[in-house]
């Protein structure tokens, strides 16, 4: 069982990467339709070149508004036969009508422990506010910014003397288990939605990883 998906990226592409990366591997049961950007220019789309992946871009420029390029945007992500919509580092809010075209099927990466500090910045405002524990969130997305039940969660410690460069590596590096991770749970049919709340489905035979200074729940699989 392996899910269609489509890749919506801004900009450099690491999680885009992380996820070419395991599909490759054949640990992601994903086949990537389509790596696409609102930026000519973004890493993500070299990326999926390099991979043999199609990528197009479709920037946001030339659009009146949101709903007409969402409406774009969804014509484009219907025809490539995708099935779940991966927003990785996709800085573009998606309108009421987009959602609606793919209801519960669109997720999306933040690097904080959503609901705190959503935005374009949250690592830098988790880490400016002082806290004590940050991290990262694959979340199903509703129309707020950076918001909807949430997948999976990765927290970190913050220790005060570290450079906001070092605790957003290990954020990113953090990212790039969980985003696949939570593909493969979504791939695997094993997410189920009730309430907000996202259930996980036991595997057959679980093998947990276990992760040394952060937490991950649910815990990463064997692979991730
Ligand atoms: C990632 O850190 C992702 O969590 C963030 O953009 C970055 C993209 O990096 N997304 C958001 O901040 C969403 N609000 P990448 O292009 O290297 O994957």
């Amino acid at each position: 069982m392996s899910v269609n998906i489509a890749v919506l990226a801004s900009g450099n592409g690491t999680n885009a990467q992380a996820i070419i990366d395991k599909a490759a591997a054949g640990i992601l049961d994903a086949d990537i339709r389509l790596v696409l950007s609102n930026r000519p220019g973004a890493g993500a789309l070299e990326r999926a070149r390099k991979a043999g992946i199609p990528s197009r871009v479709l920037d946001h420029a030339p659009f009146a508004d949101r709903a007409l390029y969402d409406s774009e945007l969804a014509a484009i992500l219907r025809d490539c036969g995708a099935h779940i919509i991966v927003l990785a580092g996709y800085m573009r809010l998606l309108t009421p009508g987009f959602l609606a075209a793919f209801p519960n099927r669109v997720v999306n990466i933040h690097p904080a422990l959503l609901p705190s500090f959503p935005g374009t910045r949250g690592g830098a405002d988790a880490m400016a506010y002082g806290v004590k524990i940050s991290g990262c969130t694959v979340h199903f997305v509703e129309e707020a910014m950076d918001s909807g039940p949430i997948i999976i969660q990765a927290a970190v410690p913050v220790d005060p003397e570290e450079r906001l460069d070092s605790l957003m590596r290990r954020i990113h590096a953090l990212e790039h288990r969980i985003y696949p991770q939570a593909l493969q749970w979504l791939a695997r049919g094993r997410l189920t939605l009730r309430d907000r709340r996202t259930f996980l489905a036991p595997d057959k035979n679980p093998r947990v990883t276990q992760n040394e200074n952060c937490l991950v729940w649910p815990p990463l699989e064997e692979g991730f």
